[in-house]
């Protein structure tokens, strides 16, 4: 097992580098199931959910050749197989992308449940209401999606909720199918636009991704494409709370600063000076955060998944904020831990009320999801003395060389191997 050491009370300063998006990342690589020829995809974040996509894209029959750590050419043309296990999907929320990448190929794909961060409930009746809209019959057997169709059709799909994973799923579907396919309510997030731009970069013809109204006019054939991931919104807006939750001074390159605007806007109102350049953002703060209040929403709105990093800042503000969760039902379960680490939060249905204390005090907590583990690093970073973090797998899901990066700016942060049962510890 692994677990991370923080010595914390330090600044963060200098300059990191952000790695292309997650998100785009694992919709991007199922996509190339649908070219007819081989594809190049460059600034892919080195993460476990990549890897884990790249295994099961081997698995169902691609060629999948490591160029360097952030290059993959990936040949799909002998692709046969449609089943996705329980094994390859579970750990991954994206894995459903396989469903409408291998029913857009084949007509037909199994694809066990998705899993994932653990928020609660995560239907996916926006995806199947989106495949049966093409034509496809949907049945659940042993566990298993099974989407499969004779012949698919353009049709109109409005969602009911905006959902990221149905609008990526049902692009993935329609991109090959005869006729016109609207997805209205669509959402609107970066890695939208990435996934559309990659596809058209092929020979795809989709238009108004990034709007509510999405139209897809089916072709018949996807020519191989070299293309670059775009930067990941959520790995920067993480290092510009790091930055300001220490009291730091912190140059965040290679970023879209457009898709950074509403962390930026919350940054200021906490008193953060945020600079903007073509590719970077610098965020310094020199003085205790005022409170501010805080609701997620689809894009453009506030990240929901920044939420929990935002709190954590919000935890030593001065005066009481309110944050609320305007996407997911459940995602307050970092509260307990950084409780532990001395914070005054209560939650209140999809609502955290959060009284600025002092300080945070170091303590042993847990990472209970990707970005409430993203928030554990934070508070460790904020909090004098040693917090241990456990289950850092969900942390290595998402951030790329994650205790390089914030070493490199100067925070204190160890890696370390124990053995559970004989509770030697070892470090890396
Ligand atoms: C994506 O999840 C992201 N994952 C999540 O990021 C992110 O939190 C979420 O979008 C919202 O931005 C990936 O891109 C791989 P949704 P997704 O479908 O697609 C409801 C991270 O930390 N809904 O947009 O699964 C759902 O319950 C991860 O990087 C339905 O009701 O999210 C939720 O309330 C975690 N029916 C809302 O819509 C459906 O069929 C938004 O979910 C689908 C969703």
């Amino acid at each position: 097992m692994e677990k991370f050491v923080i010595s914390g009370g330090k600044p963060l300063k200098g300059t990191v580098h952000i790695s292309g998006a997650k998100n785009a990342a694992v919709a991007v690589l199922p996509a190339v199931l649908l070219s007819d020829e081989p594809c190049t995809i460059e600034n892919l974040p080195n993460i476990s959910d990549v890897s884990t996509i790249l295994q099961t894209m081997s698995a169902l029959g691609a060629k999948v050749k490591l160029i360097n750590k952030s290059t993959v050419e990936i040949d799909p043309r002998n692709v046969r197989s449609y089943v996705v296990t329980k094994q390859m999907a579970e750990g991954m929320r994206a894995s459903s992308y396989f469903m409408g990448a291998l029913l857009g190929r084949m007509k037909h794909s199994r694809v066990a449940p998705p899993g994932g961060c653990d928020f609660g409930v995560r239907p996916i009746d926006q995806h199947i209401k989106g495949f049966e809209a093409l034509g496809a019959k949907v049945t659940i057997e042993n566990g298993m999606v099974d989407a499969k169709a004779d012949e698919l059709r353009g049709s109109s799909i409005y969602l009911d909720v905006v959902s990221v994973g149905a609008t990526i799923n049902i692009m993935l579907a329609a991109v090959k199918v005869k006729g016109l396919t609207v997805i209205e309510n669509a959402a609107r997030e970066p890695h939208i636009v990435d996934l559309a731009n990659f596809l058209n970069s092929m020979g795809a013809d989709i238009m108004g991704a990034g709007t509510g109204m999405i139209k897809i006019r089916g072709v018949d054939y996807l020519k191989g494409a070299d293309y670059s991931i775009i930067p990941d919104q959520i790995e920067a807006g993480t290092y510009m709370v790091a930055a300001a939750a220490t009291m730091g001074d912190v140059l965040i390159n290679n970023v879209t600063p457009k898709h950074l605007e509403s962390i930026a806007a919350k940054l200021r109102e906490m008193g953060a000076l945020v600079e903007e350049f073509e590719e970077a953002v610098r965020v310094k703060m020199s003085s205790r955060p005022r409170k501010c209040n805080v609701k997620t929403m689809p894009h453009p709105g506030f990240p929901t998944d920044m939420q929990p990093q935002i709190a954590t800042i919000l935890a030593v503000a001065e005066g009481t904020s309110i944050v609320t969760e305007g996407v997911w039902d459940s995602r307050f379960r970092y509260v307990e831990q950084l409780t532990l680490m001395g914070a005054d939060i209560q939650v209140d249905g999809k609502m955290a009320v959060i009284t600025g204390v002092d300080a945070l005090s170091p303590a042993p907590v847990k990472a209970v999801d990707l970005r409430a583990g993203a928030a554990m690093l934070i508070a460790g970073m904020m909090a004098e003395g040693v917090t241990e973090i456990e289950e850092i797998d969900h942390i290595d899901r998402g951030y790329e060389e994650v205790v390089e990066k914030f070493t490199a700016l100067g925070a204190d942060i160890k890696r370390v191997y124990y053995d559970e049962n004989a509770g030697a510890l070892k470090r890396a």
